[in-house]
């Protein structure tokens, strides 16, 4: 029977300790708990980044009572799905409510900081606050924690140092993790009144009767019972409606973010979250959260022998998202998504149809039906709820269940393809039924049915049953067409290998060849490590000293701001870029944003027609080549190329404003021309331009080897997890900027050429970045001109902050690069000529060439005098590609050593031989005989030879690599520092921008060991360009280093000055040397400043060299990285956590580019890689299992600054060293495949899993007991 429903008026919880009403006229179904938690309370420690689910810097957590359980519980989830409305009664924790500096850290917050996991900062919010959870909710293991982070994206750290402070906290932790860090154990100590949680007065005291609220446009009913669900259906009329359970399918499908007229909040159910036996069968409640479907499985499979299948079930879901979707997403959510969208690669739908689960769904009339998952998607699902799951038990002697879900990253991303295989065998040995089941293979296709009916009654460890079963797969998986998911060829030829693996993982060991028997496992990884290893002059401390960045807690306890994390400003408005959704060159004839400005709250709207200067954000009289437009004027460069600005009250309003922009175009007459590729292949000359020629100075005449080949990388997103943003505030001067630039000087000029206003109208700060990686140097002048222009217009503040999409799609990436070679050799591997043409692909236009990096880096380490090198730049219909980590090194590095890899294939070689045999007289060949030595090179090259030959679906490979790195000098950095008499503390203030780099880290321990103080007598202030005016870019890794310089100017002048005071009182203390000098009228501020003029500015060589060891699975493509030992020269390291984070970072960004970064277009020249959904930078368990970083010992540049050298983009051209490893390891599966193939095929963008897959040559009529 159900409820009445009744109307309230608002609802209530609490965030922290506090309650917090919120009255239904404040509020609108779709406001999520993120927005309310950053925008109305203002606790912006939460960051929100994709809004979908995906990066979780969003994380918050839910503490709870479990009615099953009868405990109170932890949950991290997502405040950016999670709606406002559905909190009523639930107590939330922010990262502000665990821990602060007034009250006392949290453990967590502590561990992190003190391991130095943190960089930029941007995501340390989000993995305390998962963290948290997982800690307060009882012991926890080291692998709980390597398993619970993959919605926890970190692009700066590498997560080495995060994985490890969090293992230090786990009950099984070793002292290796503990390293340098013992005391991490007192930390644990809980100081009672913070720990404990005093739920008793908040938890559950909500009320079990339903009620609804009314708003303008939607109610919002929540219900206790199914009955009072079934009831607000039946009354719903024609209204739309939505059930919200998690709320997570929106993270994935925008149709569910669409407004509807009824939502109805079903998460406190109890009829949907059932979990009993029930006879033979197990049923499970339908709205069942997939972590609790997790426990439920693990549960009930160990202990009922026929469940014991459940705990593959639990294995699988552990694949689907990541925790914090997981803790509130749930089963029926999951079917729906399916049921809506049949080409949804559901996981869910996948194993409940392979184990023939049933669906029981229930109408408004009570009515019930049971049916199959594959029979729910076609049913009309409209005023019916899916109600419950249940399960059949078997006689698991004669069943083998087995599910795989491949993934192009180890976690939280969809499936290539996934695959449930359930085989009922009689006693006979042979099949009774066969069930096969495969996702992502096309919208209609669940079942290979055809294959199914083959293989009843057969011996399925029979080859020629194999091979029939095989033949008739072929016949029946017609994969579609999905970019930009991978070809539809290989998702086939994967799915046959995973029948194929199949059958090697259930058959009797005795049926199987010994070479086949690892094949039909998948590919485990253990707990990760990290070695890290370097040396500290403690007679120079605070310099060397290893101590975490000095913005650490600031950042992991969320006090940290950014720009988006500014307060607002009174009559603050927001701004939306509307980009050109059209082709490149078509051409825009007309903007109407009449209809975006009729909705209410929307402001104003800016075009290329309302900037009274220059249309451009790249000032000629800086580096730039060509202007660069801030608003199309005609031609459309390239696809979302911005037309203009929509500004209105809130972030919310313009989300539905901006797609009533309406544009119109004149259609291309021409196709885009997308990459280097396509350019050459259309003749294009007109794009290409050599820009500079070297010429060989001598040819050798001993070749008996020519080499020749092709090198391309494509382009690779940033993903710092701030987007690009800027907040301008106009004042009585003019504007103050609060740019997320890397650039401060170009804001200034591009700014004021745009108003033309003079520069000193503008002031522009920067207290920190989170994350730049180079797309921050010259891409944000678009993002900060458009802000200035309507903050300008309107004399109002206007804050812009691009969403993740938007961010993608306008704004420029890594440098593609292609490169044509030939190599004659002799018989050692002496190079006797190499000749090649470089392309780099700039985009829509020659502005940014990365060709001086190039070149460097690719002549750095070898004997070069018979390189012949054509160095081109090619334009593209794309948005103009810009500086990422290591612009151009990467490039230069990479090819070089794959170069030198090929040869040494082809010539049969040792390639670390050859590379010897080449080798410039400098520290180069030491730094490799290091390395080997180190990283027992030769030892295990002998293993993986003898485990190749053991193993024909499993190989391994190994691959060196070695780097020499030019730093250049580039200037001016200015630096000033004051000393304050009222008690001897100092304050910096520098020119170059903090994004995680440690600047200012580095710079507070030289200007305390300059000065000889306490660390904590410094303190560094936010970038501006007042006291720091004319500062250029920080990039290039010279910034640190140049600050650290400037310091020490602006330090010596100060020390000059307090001497005479010094030596008039020798006893005294620093206060008070300093209060002497004040009182004489002392001049207690200096200016610093580096620059290439300034004296003993050096350029010099970095060196690294780097061992990487991979295990592949020749029949799905995966791979793990099990090991790599990395050698970095740093000089002498002023800070040594600071350098190895450096190290680790850049190492796991190029990981990345190497081997799972795709940016894939269409036709048109539109991304499709927009998402967190498909765009994969590394996660936590993508890292290398063993990952050892040394810095050179005993190794001061003589020509750095106090013997240090720069590091925060070198490492990065070390990781090619991944895809060569992979290359390595598919030698052999390639010449098992047949001796007569190739063992070398050439780098073509990332080596993603299908590039392996499909590069090992393997074909089902290979696939043999
Ligand atoms: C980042 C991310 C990664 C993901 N990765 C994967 C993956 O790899 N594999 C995979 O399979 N899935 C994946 N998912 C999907 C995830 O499993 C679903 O988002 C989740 O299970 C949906 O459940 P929910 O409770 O949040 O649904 P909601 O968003 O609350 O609801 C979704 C739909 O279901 C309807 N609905 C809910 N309950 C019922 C009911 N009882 N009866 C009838 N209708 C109902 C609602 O009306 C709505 O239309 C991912 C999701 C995210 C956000
Ligand atoms: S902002 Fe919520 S997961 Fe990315
Ligand atoms: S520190 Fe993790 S994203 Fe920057």
């Amino acid at each position: 029977m159900s409820t009445e429903i009744k109307q309230v008026q608002q609802i209530k919880f609490h965030i922290q300790d506090k309650e917090y009403t919120v009255n239904v006229d404040d509020v609108s179904p779709t406001t999520s708990l993120n927005s309310y938690i950053r925008d109305t309370l203002q606790l912006t420690g939460t960051k929100g980044v994709c809004f979908e689910g995906g990066c979780g810097a969003c994380t918050v957590v839910l503490y709870m009572h479990d009615p099953n359980t009868e405990k109170n519980i932890y949950l991290a989830v997502n405040s950016c799905l999670i709606p406002l409305l559905s909190c009523n009664g639930w107590t939330i924790y922010t990262i502000e409510g665990i821990g602060d500096p007034l009250n006392g850290y949290h453990v967590v917050q502590e561990t992190l900081a003190t391991f130095n996991g943190t960089q930029c900062g941007m995501c340390s919010p989000g993995m305390v606050m998962n963290m948290y959870a997982l800690y307060e909710s009882g012991k926890l293991t080291m692998k709980d924690v390597e398993n619970s982070f993959g919605g926890s994206i970190c692009r700066c750290t590498g997560y080495r140092p995060i994985l490890s402070a969090f293992k230090s906290l786990c009950t099984d932790v070793s002292p290796e993790i503990l390293g340098h860090y013992p005391d991490i154990e007192d930390l644990k100590i809980c100081k009672k009144d913070k720990c404990e949680k005093k739920c008793t007065t908040k938890c559950d005291k909500r009320g079990k009767e339903p009620f609804y609220l009314q708003m303008a446009a939607a109610q919002w009913i929540k219900v206790f019972s199914l009955s009072d669900l079934l009831s607000a259906l039946s009354t719903s009329g024609g209204a739309t409606y939505k059930l919200v359970a998690g709320n997570t399918a929106m993270g994935v499908f925008s149709s569910y973010r669409a407004s509807v007229d009824i939502y109805i909040d079903v998460t406190s159910v109890p009829e949907l979250k059932v979990s009993e036996f029930v006879g033979e069968t197990y049923v499970l409640g339908a709205n069942t959260t997939l972590t609790t479907a997790m426990d439920v499985f693990n549960e009930v499979g160990a202990e009922n022998p026929q469940f014991s299948y459940f705990i593959e079930l639990a294995n699988h879901i552990d694949l689907i998202a990541n925790v914090p979707v997981r803790n509130t997403g749930t089963i029926a959510g999951n079917l729906i998504m399916k049921h809506d969208n049949h080409d949804f690669p559901s996981d869910i739908y996948l194993i409940l149809e392979t184990v023939g689960a049933k669906l029981t769904i229930v109408g408004v009339d009570g009515q019930e039906a049971q049916l199959s998952p594959e029979e729910f998607i076609s049913q009309d699902m409209n005023l019916k709820v899916l109600k419950t799951i249940t399960f059949p038990s078997y006689l698991m002697d004669n069943v083998k269940f087995v599910s795989y879900k491949i993934m192009p990253r180890a976690q939280n991303t969809h499936a290539n393809v996934n695959a449930g295989f359930l085989f009922q065998f009689n006693i006979n040995g042979t099949l009774d039924s066969a069930t096969i089941v495969y996702g992502n293979i096309n919208p209609t296709f669940t079942h290979a049915t055809a294959t199914e009916t083959l293989l009843a009654g057969k011996d399925l460890f029979d080859d020629n049953v194999l091979q029939q079963a095989l033949t008739s797969l072929s016949s029946e998986l017609i994969c579609d067409v999905i970019p930009p998911d991978p070809s539809p060829d290989y998702r086939k030829q994967l799915a046959m290998a995973l029948f194929y693996k199949t059958v090697l993982a259930i058959a009797p060991a005795d049926k199987l060849s010994p070479k086949n028997q690892s094949g039909g496992a998948m590919l485990e990884r253990p707990i990760s490590t990290g070695v890290q290893d370097y040396e500290t002059n403690a007679s120079l401390y605070p310099l060397t000293q290893a101590i975490p960045k000095i913005e650490a807690l600031a950042q992991t306890s969320g006090q940290a701001q950014y720009v988006s994390d500014l307060p607002d400003s009174p009559h603050q408005l927001f701004g939306t870029l509307i980009l050109a959704d059209a082709p490149p060159n078509s051409t825009l004839k007309s903007i109407d944003a009449s209809k975006a400005l009729e909705v209410e709250g929307v402001v104003a709207f800016y075009s290329k027609d309302d900037i009274p200067g220059d249309n451009n954000f790249t000032p000629l009289e800086l580096f730039f080549q060509q202007a660069e437009e801030i608003f199309c004027s005609g031609r459309v460069h390239y696809h979302h190329q911005p037309i203009g600005i929509l500004v209105g009250e809130s972030e919310a309003i313009l989300r539905t404003a901006s797609s009533l922009v309406e544009a119109t175009y004149d259609p291309p007459t021409v196709g885009p021309l997308l990459s280097i590729r396509q350019v050459l292949q259309a003749d294009r000359t007109d794009r290409i331009q050599e820009i500079r020629t070297i010429e060989p100075t001598r040819k050798g005449t001993d070749i008996t080897h020519v080499v020749k080949g092709t090198f391309d990388i494509y382009h690779q997103y940033h993903f710092h997890l701030e987007q690009q943003c800027c907040s301008v505030v106009p004042n009585e001067n003019g504007m103050d900027i609060f740019p997320s630039t890397q650039w401060m000087d170009q804001i200034q000029i591009a700014v004021a050429k745009m108003l033309q206003i003079p520069n000193n109208k503008i002031q522009v700060s920067v207290r920190r970045l989170g994350g730049g990686f180079g797309a921050k140097i010259s891409r944000n002048g678009l993002v900060s001109c458009a802000t200035a222009l309507a903050a300008w217009k309107l004399r109002r503040p206007v804050k812009v902050n691009l969403s993740f999409s938007d961010n993608v799609q306008a704004i420029g990436k890594r440098f593609p690069f292609s490169s044509d070679y030939e190599v004659g050799l002799n018989d050692q591997g002496v190079i006797q000529y190499l000749t090649c043409t470089h392309y780099s692909d700039l985009g829509a236009s020659i502005n940014e060439i990365p060709y001086g990096e190039i070149l460097n880096d690719f002549l750095g380490s070898y004997v070069n005098d018979t390189f012949e090198i054509h160095m081109k730049v090619a334009v593209t219909d794309t948005h103009n590609n810009t500086w990422a980590r290591a612009p151009g090194s990467t490039e230069g590095v990479g090819s070089i050593e794959a170069i030198m890899e090929h040869c040494a294939v082809e010539l049969g070689m040792d390639p670390i031989e050859l590379k010897k045999a080449n080798f410039q007289q400098t520290p180069i060949s030491t730094y490799i005989d290091e390395l080997k030595t180190w990283a027992d090179i030769d030892t295990r090259k002998a293993d993986i030879e003898t485990f190749n030959q053991e193993n024909r679906w499993k190989k391994k490979g190994l691959a060196v690599v070695n780097m020499t790195y030019n730093l250049g000098a580039s200037g001016p950095f200015s630096v000033m520092v004051s000393i304050f008499h009222g008690d001897g503390t100092v304050q910096i203030s520098h020119g170059g921008i903090e994004m995680g780099q440690g600047i200012n880290t580095k710079a507070a321990q030289v200007c305390a060991y300059k000065f000889g103080i306490d660390l904590n007598f410094v303190a560094v202030l936010p970038s501006n360009s007042f006291t720091c005016p004319n500062n250029v870019v920080t990039g290039g890794s010279v910034t640190s280093e140049a600050v650290c310089y400037g310091v020490i100017q602006a330090c010596d002048q100060l020390i000059a000055r307090i001497q005479p005071y010094k030596d008039k009182n020798p006893n005294g203390t620093w206060p008070d040397w300093i209060t002497a000098c004040h009182e004489d009228f002392v001049n207690l501020a200096a200016i610093g400043m580096f620059s290439p003029k300034e004296p003993n500015v050096n350029e010099y060589p970095i060196y690294g060299v780097c061992a990487c060891e991979v295990i592949i699975d020749i029949l799905t493509g995966q791979h793990i990285v099990n090991r790599v030992d990395l050698l970095e020269d740093v000089g002498r390291s002023m800070s040594p956590l600071v350098d190895i984070g450096q190290v680790e970072g850049a190492f796991i960004m190029g990981l990345g580019y190497y081997t799972t970064e795709e940016i894939v277009y269409n036709y048109e020249g539109k991304i499709l890689t927009d998402r967190t959904w498909n765009y994969r930078p590394p996660g936590a368990k993508d890292i290398p299992v063993d990952f050892r970083v040394q810095l050179k010992k005993n190794n001061p540049n003589p020509v750095g600054v106090l013997y240090s050298k720069a590091t925060a983009e070198p490492p990065l051209c070390l990781s090619i060293v991944v895809p060569l490893a992979i290359r390595n390891a598919l030698a052999s599966a390639r010449l098992d495949a047949a001796s007569t193939n190739a063992k070398w095929f050439p780098i073509d963008g990332p080596t993603t899993i299908e590039k392996v897959f499909v590069n090992s040559l393997n074909d089902y009529k290979q696939y043999v007991l």
